[in-house]
Formats: C-alpha cells, sequence, structure tokens
C-alpha cells in the first residue's frame, strides 16, 4: 500500500484530524481500488500526454504544483486585500482534486468509469465515501471545465486556476504556444 504521506507531505500541514485523515484515506482507498502500488508511477493524464507526445508526468508532481500554487495565491491575496481563506479547506480540496483520476484510467488505458463518466465525477463519491465535507466535492466538481459547476468560493477559485496554471506549465514542455494544444 502507497504511503500517502510520503507522496503528499503538505498532508501534514492540514491542522484539522478529520479533515487530514479523510484526504488520506481516499488516496488510500483510491489505491487500494485500483491495485496501485506505486502512487508515484501514475501519470499525470493519459490523453493529453499521448496526445502531445508528454513522457515522465506524473499525477502526484502535478498535484503538489496545484497546491503549492493554490496557497501561493492564497497567501498573495491574504496579505494584499485581507482575503479570507479556509486554508485546512484550500489543502485538503486541492490534495483531492484529482484523486479521480484512478479510477477513470488503468495506466495509460482508460477504464469505463473514465469513458462513462468522464473527469472528475466519480471524485464525489471518493470525497463523499472519506467522509471529506461537500466543500472538497464542489472544488472536485467546479476545478475543470469538463463539468458546468463553476466555483463558488474562493479557495475553489484558486484550485481551478492552480490548475489551469500547472497544466499550461506541463503542456509547455511540450509546445511552444498554448493555443495549440
Ligand atoms: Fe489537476
Amino acid at each position: 500500500m502507497p504511503d500517502v504521506l510520503a507522496a503528499f507531505p503538505e498532508l501534514a500541514d492540514i491542522d484539522e484530524p478529520d479533515l487530514r485523515d479523510g484526504v488520506r484515506d481516499c488516496w488510500a482507498t483510491a489505491c487500494a481500488d485500483n491495485a496501485v502500488d506505486d502512487l508515484e508511477a501514475v501519470p499525470w493524464f493519459p490523453p493529453a500526454q499521448r496526445g502531445h507526445g508528454i513522457e515522465d508526468e506524473y499525477l502526484v508532481g502535478h498535484v503538489r504544483d496545484v497546491v503549492a500554487g493554490a496557497r501561493a495565491l492564497a497567501e498573495s491575496l491574504e496579505a494584499s486585500r485581507g482575503a479570507e481563506i479556509d486554508h485546512d479547506l484550500l489543502l485538503a480540496a486541492a490534495l483531492v482534486h484529482d484523486v479521480s483520476k484512478l479510477y477513470e484510467f488503468d495506466g495509460m488505458e482508460e477504464t469505463a468509469v473514465g469513458d462513462l463518466l468522464g473527469h472528475p465525477h466519480y471524485g464525489v463519491h471518493c470525497v463523499a465515501a472519506a467522509g471529506l465535507p461537500v466543500e472538497c466535492a464542489h472544488v472536485v466538481l467546479s476545478h475543470t471545465s469538463r463539468t458546468t459547476v463553476e466555483p463558488a468560493f474562493l479557495e475553489a477559485e484558486l484550485v481551478k486556476r492552480a490548475d489551469e496554471a500547472a497544466a499550461a506549465a506541463i503542456r509547455l514542455t511540450v509546445l511552444d504556444d498554448l493555443r495549440d494544444a
């Protein structure tokens, strides 16, 4: 069983024990359900990697990029305009925003969950089953334009934007212009 805390050391920064345990359980269950022994070897996003010939990009690295980006945005807005951020929620939601990919893909191959549900709907089930609050499920659903759910609060908006920036940074490893993505 993969060591979730080793993959995501940011977990330790979540103060609320139930939230911290829920995020850990969410990933641990996803790994167990999908026989993932090496979490670090799970690819970032197979269709985009195949389409653009992107190699050696992994989900753990991407999720950590999103966590770091969302936190940086939060700290900037707190300092500049006193924005009120729930850092536990931001961190927990950023950490689980893509957990459904473990169900959507088996290695580089799309599964029935990926084909029939698409990204990231199954993540709502993962989050709920782990006992995480509905706000986390909202961030999962609203972080991508593949759903019609728009961010309702700042933590969701920050994860969405951090995810877009992190994905763009990956695409720019092989593209000269993001408009070609
Ligand atoms: Fe993502």
